[in-house]
């Protein structure tokens, strides 16, 4: 049983903060490749807009950043660190016509998973100039986000 600040209903809003190691390239980053508003700033820091969640950006030594590691997901490399949002399956794909349009380098070009099974699922990497992976996703069925059998055939009747 979830407790009563475990709501869904007022849409909590994810507040992340990652690391940068230059605030200008990344707010242009944030703002101009993903289209971010910008919120409070200062001359450490960036409060961004990123698909209604708080992201902040926060300005650090580059020599305090570590190199990420990788697992091996459905033979692809995927970056241990990650975040992302997932979106509907039309905004996917209008945000990956933009990122290719702008020539925006993939760390993972989009591909499709579970194909044409229960949790049938598009994805896709791209990094900010301080090499945070950013991931994003899109599920043909919503309702499979939080789904444990991805997997499994359709049955047809
Ligand atoms: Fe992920």
């Amino acid at each position: 049983m979830k407790s009563d600040f475990y709501t869904y209903d007022d849409n909590p809003i994810f507040h992340l903060a990652i690391p940068v190691d230059n605030i200008l390239n990344a707010r242009e980053f944030y703002t101009s490749v993903l289209g971010c508003d910008v919120g409070r700033e200062s001359s450490k820091w960036v409060d961004l807009n990123f698909f209604g969640h708080q992201l902040v950006i926060h300005l650090v030594n580059d020599r305090l950043r570590g190199e990420s590691e990788f697992n091996e997901v459905d033979g692809h490399k995927v970056p241990a660190s990650h975040f992302g949002i997932i979106l509907s399956w039309d905004n996917f794909s209008s945000l990956e016509r933009h990122l290719l349009s702008n020539n925006i380098k993939f760390t993972l070009e989009p591909y499709l998973r579970f194909e044409g099974q229960p949790g049938e699922q598009r994805t896709m990497f791209i990094k900010d100039p301080s090499d945070n992976h950013i991931e994003f996703k899109s599920f043909r069925n919503i309702d499979m986000v939080f789904a444990t059998d991805l997997d499994e055939k359709i049955v047809e009747n």
